[in-house]
């Protein structure tokens, strides 16, 4: 099991909706975050990508100098960049960050948005633009660790010539992470992926697509990894963990809500399709499984639910997901800074003891205790009894 957190790039907050208890992005911010959860353990850290976003290599590559293990799992658009470009992008920065970088590939669900980027072509091309960016890309790493170079003659993409001089810490290159939830985007998956990724959906419904993407890796002769992206609200107790899902949307009205979610409906994105499926932008119907939550998906694209729970059903929650085949956890909550430490706080201790381990493993910081302030110059806290 590993686990990861989220720069926040688009800025923060502590109430969706509004900018009541709104927090700017920033450098200082980032690499607040950044830092706390290099020293507390978590494996790594999503960037996203798209124009509500500060851009994710730039942010990523400010902030190597201000962690140590932290991995970077910066998201990418195949059709805003050339292949080559981008390799050299990625491979730039897996040198530079000591072999620290993951990419997460991302197809993109919204026309008007990547028409604003320059690409015009629907769920079908974007796909197969998507497919041919990763052909190219692979054979360009996998011919840089001996000097060869590439030449693709594709239906939407060419390159002639297309070499890396200086190849990736990592062999043959930078992980793949994607997600996508059509049946295309599930065999490219299979066909070439190294972690699928999904949204925090129902136990059922992630058990059905770990089914299928592993089936049809299966016919291909090939494996690959499952990551869950979704939420957290924890708190000591789970009154006070629900009062704070109820308090994050406490300012939000409903024309807003309806606003964005016809935004939503516009979108071709069978995963944005499946989110907001779950609520149907209903107040009242948010609570969707044991502890699994979908306010956040009123407002907020992409990730649009959260496990809300005290520490113990939280890691329960959890543990069920990683019965079910998913190894990669990528988490985040409001605000960023403060949930992360409230996650490694109250979730770590009750995860099993080998991700305990590695977990806050590096050295600093210890969350298996004793820990907390010493007393009376030698004494050290006890665990809890309770
Ligand atoms: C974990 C995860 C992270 C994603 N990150 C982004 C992102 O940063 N930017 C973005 O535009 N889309 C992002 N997406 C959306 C997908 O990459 C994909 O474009 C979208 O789901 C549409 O594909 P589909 O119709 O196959 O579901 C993400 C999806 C998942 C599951």
């Amino acid at each position: 099991m590993q686990v990861f957190w989220f720069i926040p790039t688009h800025g923060d907050t502590r109430y969706l909706g509004t900018s009541d208890g709104g927090r700017v992005f920033d450098f200082d911010y980032a690499r607040q975050i950044a830092s706390a959860v290099d020293s507390l353990g978590y494996e790594g850290v999503l960037l996203p990508t798209g124009r509500s976003c500060e851009d994710a290599w730039v942010t990523a590559s400010s902030l190597i100098g201000a962690t140590r293990n932290l991995k970077f799992l910066v998201a990418i658009r195949p059709g805003i960049a050339s292949p080559a470009l981008t390799a050299r992008m990625a491979s730039t920065f897996d040198r530079l960050s000591g072999g620290r970088l993951l990419i997460n590939v991302v197809t993109g669900g919204d026309a008007g948005e990547l028409e604003g980027d320059g690409f015009f072509a629907d769920h079908a091309e974007r796909y197969a633009v998507t497919d041919e960016f990763l052909r190219i890309w692979r054979e360009i790493f996998g011919k840089s660790h001996t000097g060869e170079s590439v030449d693709f003659e594709g239906e939407h993409l060419r390159a002639t010539g297309a070499k890396l001089f200086f190849p990736p810490v990592q062999t043959p290159y930078p992980p793949l992470y994607f997600g996508g939830s059509s049946d295309v985007a599930r065999q490219i998956a299979a066909e070439q992926l190294d972690v699928y990724l999904t949204w925090g959906e129902p136990l059922a419904d992630v058990a059905e697509k770990i089914a299928d993407v592993r089936t049809r890796a299966a016919k291909l002769g090939r494996t690959l990894r499952f990551g869950l992206r979704l939420h957290v609200i924890v708190r000591e107790t789970e009154d006070e963990a629900w009062r704070a899902a109820d308090s994050l949307i406490s300012k939000l009205d409903d024309e807003t809500i309806a606003r964005v979610q016809a935004q939503f409906a516009k979108m071709d994105s069978e995963g944005q399709r499946r989110m907001a499926a779950l609520h149907g932008g209903r107040r009242d119907r948010l609570v969707i499984a044991p502890n699994l939550w979908a306010g956040v998906g009123l407002v907020r694209g992409g990730a649009g639910t959260a496990l809300v729970g005290d520490g113990p059903s939280v890691a329960a929650r959890l543990r069920e997901y990683a019965d079910l085949g998913i190894d990669t956890f990528i988490l985040s909550g409001y605000p960023h800074l403060e949930e992360a430490y409230r996650f490694a706080e109250l979730v770590f201790p009750h995860l099993p003891r080998r991700v305990r381990e590695k977990l806050g493993g590096h050295g600093k910081v210890s969350l298996s205790g004793p820990i907390g302030e010493v007393m009376a110059n030698n004494i050290v806290p006890q665990a809890s009894q309770s």
